[in-house]
């Protein structure tokens, strides 16, 4: 019998990569290709919206022919991508009119601050979950209608189209300007400021607050819907299911019941909590947002905590302060004392995502003393991380009134025990590791085998999920809650640090 297979391309931050998956969910093959950054000014960061569309073009072939299987064998396409990355591009042409403008980019601060003082500022997380932030795409956009000539008539005139990665993907896939779909899925839809999370739609008060032209957005679909037929690249394939990059992670791991938490550890830190088909409303510095939404069923609800800052304190660590060679270095350094040494690092390089949401704290190191050593301050970056997942599950825990008794981990950083181990600690649950560590394409390729039968239901996917590695909590209660209590008076010192 003929062997089919799911493919996903998860297009993210750094890379876009083409993963196919058999029925079992075993990887099959892999191609990937990294784009380039841009960062024109401080605190900017673009990206190239036709180069990642070429990487598309390139590595999907490529995942097909190391695999030795041809588009027919490939049941149906699931698109992951870096959420809240907003493109603006020319109908007729399929040109961006710029560079992409990246979800770290912070150009908006200052049209941030000028929104959060204008009338209807406080509805605005009412409806859409979000709090007015930097982070997601209105401003971006709305930055975009302002800086760019002409850019706003042409909107107003239907000439020019809005989207997230994957919008600007499945445009080009199902014809480009020759009749290219232009459609994006709730999930990213929820990422923008500008749908309403109740109704599932575009909301007039929203698109009218932040004065954007509703003709240049894409439609909203479910997370699993028919997003087209491929034309271009490898024609034929069907296109069955789009979602951000994290809620994707979320279906990978299989978080699929109430309170099931996953966290994906990369430059950045994503975790997200499934409330199910409850709308929970944060009051504890977390986003509402769409988990994903299955064709005609409800969506399932999520609640998200961003951390900005977590792989990339090891990064800088290498890079700016040279005090490793590689990232993994920093378990080994580490390894080399017990202890903190009563050193924290807080990581506010361009303010403080979840809970906090300070845009102008800025990054500290407390506590040092002649007595500190490298492997202290290892120790220090490693605990950040940890620290900074707990203040967002006891959001959660608090936002949601469940309890995540366990941590689903996957990314990068899952390599390194020490940190895993001090997560199991600080949130005093076990953290556990699947063994698909893909986890973000494998829930696109879920989410699309879904859609088109591939994988019949959800407790199927469940049996797929097989554990590599669990961390469990040692740490006394006395001993966490005495360097808990350090960590916050070590971010308390970050508020007050913007320039005067
Ligand atoms: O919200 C941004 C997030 O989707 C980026 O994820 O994995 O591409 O860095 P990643």
């Amino acid at each position: 019998m003929t062997q089919r297979y799911v493919m996903a391309i998860d297009q993210g931050t750094t890379s876009t990569r083409c993963i196919l998956f058999d029925q079992r969910a075993r990887l099959v093959s892999v191609a990937q290709r990294e784009q380039q950054q841009y960062f024109p000014q401080p605190g900017w960061v673009e990206q190239d919206a036709v180069e990642i569309w070429r990487n598309v073009d390139r590595i999907v072939p490529r995942a097909l022919a190391d695999a030795g299987i041809s588009a027919d064998q490939v049941m149906a396409l699931g698109i992951a991508n870096q959420r809240e990355t907003t493109v603006v591009w020319d109908r007729r042409t399929g040109t961006p009119v710029g560079r992409a403008i990246v979800w770290q980019d912070v150009r908006t601060e200052e049209l941030v601050r000028e929104f959060e003082d204008k009338p209807g500022a406080n509805a605005v997380r009412e409806r859409c979950g979000l709090p007015l932030a930097t982070y997601f795409a209105a401003p971006r956009l709305r930055w975009l209608l302002d800086n760019v000539a002409g850019l706003r008539d042409r909107a107003e005139r239907g000439d020019v189209l809005f989207g997230t990665m994957e919008t600007w993907l499945i445009w080009n896939l199902t014809g480009g300007a020759d009749g290219g779909l232009h459609v994006t899925d709730v999930t990213n839809a929820s990422r923008t400021l500008l749908m309403n999370l109740a109704t599932l739609a575009w909301d007039d008060e929203l698109l009218s607050f932040f004065d954007i032209p509703k003709r240049m957005l894409p439609e909203i679909q479910p997370s699993t819907a028919d997003f087209g037929q491929t034309k271009r690249v490898v024609p034929g394939l069907r296109i069955a299911a789009a979602l951000g990059d994290q809620h994707a992670a979320l279906f990978g791991q299989t978080c699929f019941a109430r309170g099931e938490t996953k966290c994906t550890y990369g430059t950045g830190s994503f975790l997200l909590m499934n409330t199910g088909r409850e709308l929970v409303r944060s009051t504890h510095g977390l986003l509402t947002t769409i988990g994903y939404q299955l064709g005609g069923e409800p969506a399932v609800y999520a609640l998200e905590g961003p951390i900005a800052v977590t792989g990339s304190l090891v990064q800088w660590i290498r890079d700016s302060l040279g005090l490793i060679n590689s990232a993994p270095e920093i378990e080994t350094l580490a390894r080399t004392v017990d202890d903190n040494g009563g050193c924290y690092i807080v990581p506010a390089f361009s303010g403080l995502f979840a809970p906090h949401w300070h845009s102008e704290a800025r990054g500290i190191i407390v506590g040092l003393t002649s007595y500190i050593t490298k492997g202290h301050l290892a120790r220090a970056v490693l605990e950040a991380t940890g620290w900074q997942t707990r203040e967002v599950v006891d959001a959660m825990n608090a936002d949601s009134g469940l309890t995540a008794s366990t941590l689903r981990v996957d990314g990068g950083m899952t390599a390194d025990h020490l940190l895993m181990q001090f997560i199991a600690d600080v949130l005093d649950v076990p953290v556990m590791r699947p063994i698909v560590a893909e986890t973000v394409s494998l829930g696109a390729a879920y989410a699309a085998g879904l859609g088109v039968g591939f994988w019949p239901d959800l407790e199927g996917l469940r049996r797929n999920w097989h554990l590599a590695a669990r961390w469990l909590p040692h740490m006394d209660a006395t001993s966490r809650a005495a360097e808990y209590a350090n960590w916050q008076r070590a971010v308390e010192l970050t508020f007050g640090w913007a320039q005067p």
